[in-house]
């Protein structure tokens, strides 16, 4: 093996060298008798590579400073499809943590010392696996927005059953983007305080989860605190922010009920009409009420503007108005489309053709099966079969774009075999992470970023009813690449008859 691969590399090692050869000396021939002329080849190029980081260190300082022009982009359904254009990566990956305009400077030991004076915070933590959590981070960028803080994010650190190492935000989504579309500030975490820092901060946080979750009896746990070394003590939210009073089977708190505590006299007001209850830090056993500057929140996954999961209708501003703009970045963009290429069979840097993607969810789901017989309980091949021929008919219909039937490509987390075998002889594709290695290539996220983004650029997708994973995929593919979407349902034999 190691023999075919240098065999197989050895001639485009050879046209490289001969073409950078031919450039060289082509430009050494002009300045004759200067001191350029005295550069070796090896010179040269190391001049280009230190060319190009500077433009990439420069680069880097415009999209990480908000100095980018034009501002706000619109984000056109072609720029979301995979155009076959090579898209470039950063080029440059700084060790060195940046710099943004909304803290003091580079992260310091303790959070508090990075604020700027002029400046409020909001921040929350993450407890539900990774679509929920990008969800949950959509809500807290809507609710700083409305209440003009600058929303602190923490890190990724779960997807189901899996606990990876945590994952900031910009590492799988274009943060200095999503910054211009918003037209404000977006902080991490990793901004404001060093991750290696062993300096513990105290932080009074409001427990909302506790008030609004009746059957919880405590706020909602998340290992974000202990990752970001902060000691939380949690005054419990007055009840005004429990939606539906009373009411045990529901735990959303409204984006206007949380709003009011962002503000001084709003929030007076709450502590005085109600009785305050402070616990202790775990670490220090501090008692603190909720911090002024540094806003924070257990827990804002259950949070909406109107009804309970309301991603399901067409008023979901935490989508339309941020998470629509949570792009892959550059690094998974060029990932995604590497997948796809292998995947459709087209050699690398062509166009990529259209492409409907299945999510069909099995795992834990099974638990919501009232019968055990998970072949009656799931939708069948056939159900996504007929939802499939649904997608490509509105797509000839509405786009006059043709899918071919060999480009549905089936993304699940079932792991039986006969199941997969079921998904071939419908000849549809699979992406086989093991077979891939992706985990290893890539690192433990990846095979779920993958799958995301493989939904994410299609024109077509069918996915599962009542899993996040499929929802935020339907959104961005009728949002981002004017698609046809269908969902599934599922629990019974004659769920999706329709
Ligand atoms: C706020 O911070 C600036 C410097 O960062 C300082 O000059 C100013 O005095 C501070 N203002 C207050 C009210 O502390």
């Amino acid at each position: 093996m190691p023999g075919d691969t240098e065999r197989g590399r050895s001639p485009d090692q050879k046209h490289t060298h001969s073409r950078q050869s031919s450039v060289w000396s082509i430009d050494l021939d002009i300045p004759k008798r200067t001191l350029l002329r005295r550069w070796s080849t090896k010179q040269w190029i190391a001049a280009f590579f230190a060319l190009l980081f500077g433009t990439g260190l420069l680069s880097h300082m415009f999209l990480t400073r908000g100095y980018w022009p034009g501002a706000v982009e619109e984000e056109t359904a072609d720029m979301a499809l995979p155009t076959g254009q090579t898209v470039v990566a950063h080029p440059v990956v700084l060790d060195k943590p940046r710099h943004h305009s909304a803290v003091l400077g580079s992260p310091t030991l303790q959070f508090r010392d990075n604020l700027r004076n002029d400046t409020r915070y909001m921040t929350s933590w993450l407890s539900a696996g990774f679509t929920n959590d990008v969800m949950t981070l959509g809500n807290l960028i809507y609710l700083a927005r409305i209440t003009n803080r600058v929303p602190v994010l923490p890190p990724l650190d779960s997807f189901i059953g899996k606990r990876p190492i945590a994952k900031p935000f910009s590492e799988i989504f274009d943060l200095p983007r999503l910054e211009r579309a918003l037209g404000m500030d977006v902080i991490e975490w990793k901004d404001v305080k060093d991750p290696k820092s062993e300096e513990l901060d105290v932080l009074g946080c409001w427990n909302v989860f506790q008030v609004a979750s009746m059957q919880a009896t405590e706020p909602r746990f998340s290992r974000n605190a202990m990752f970001l070394k902060l000691d939380l003590s949690y005054t419990k939210a007055p009840p005004s922010v429990k939606l539906i009073p009373g009411f045990e089977h529901d735990s959303h708190s409204s984006f206007w009920s949380l709003a009011p505590l962002a503000f001084p006299d709003m929030r007076s007001k709450a502590l005085q009409s109600m009785t305050v209850e402070t616990a202790p830090s775990p670490w220090t056993s501090t008692s603190t009420l909720p911090d002024e500057q540094m806003l924070c929140f257990d827990y804002l996954f259950y949070i909406c503007s109107d009804v309970p999961f309301e991603y399901d209708n067409d008023i979901y501003p935490s989508w339309q108005v941020v998470q629509k703009h949570f792009r892959w970045n550059a690094q998974v963009e060029r990932v995604g489309q590497e997948y796809l290429r292998k995947l459709l069979n087209v050699a690398p840097g062509a166009p990529i053709p259209p492409h409907i993607t299945i999510h069909a969810r099995h795992g834990d789901f099974k638990d919501w099966c009232s019968s055990p017989d998970l072949q009656v309980c799931f939708a069948s091949m056939h159900t996504f079969s007929r939802r499939v021929a649904e997608v490509q008919y509105e797509l000839r219909q509405r786009r006059g774009i043709s899918v071919r039937p060999e480009h549905v490509i089936v993304t699940s987390d079932e792991e039986s075999e006969a199941w997969w075998d079921e998904v071939k002889a419908m000849g549809w594709l699979r992406i086989d992470h093991e077979k891939e290695r992706t985990v290893e290539r890539f690192g433990e996220w990846y095979p779920v970023i993958v799958d995301a983004y493989v939904q994410s650029a299609g024109l077509g997708f069918v996915g599962t009813d009542r899993s996040t994973f499929s929802t935020l995929a339907r959104l961005r593919v009728r949002d981002w690449n004017d698609g046809a979407v269908r969902m599934v349902k599922w629990g019974k034999p004659d769920a999706d008859e329709h």
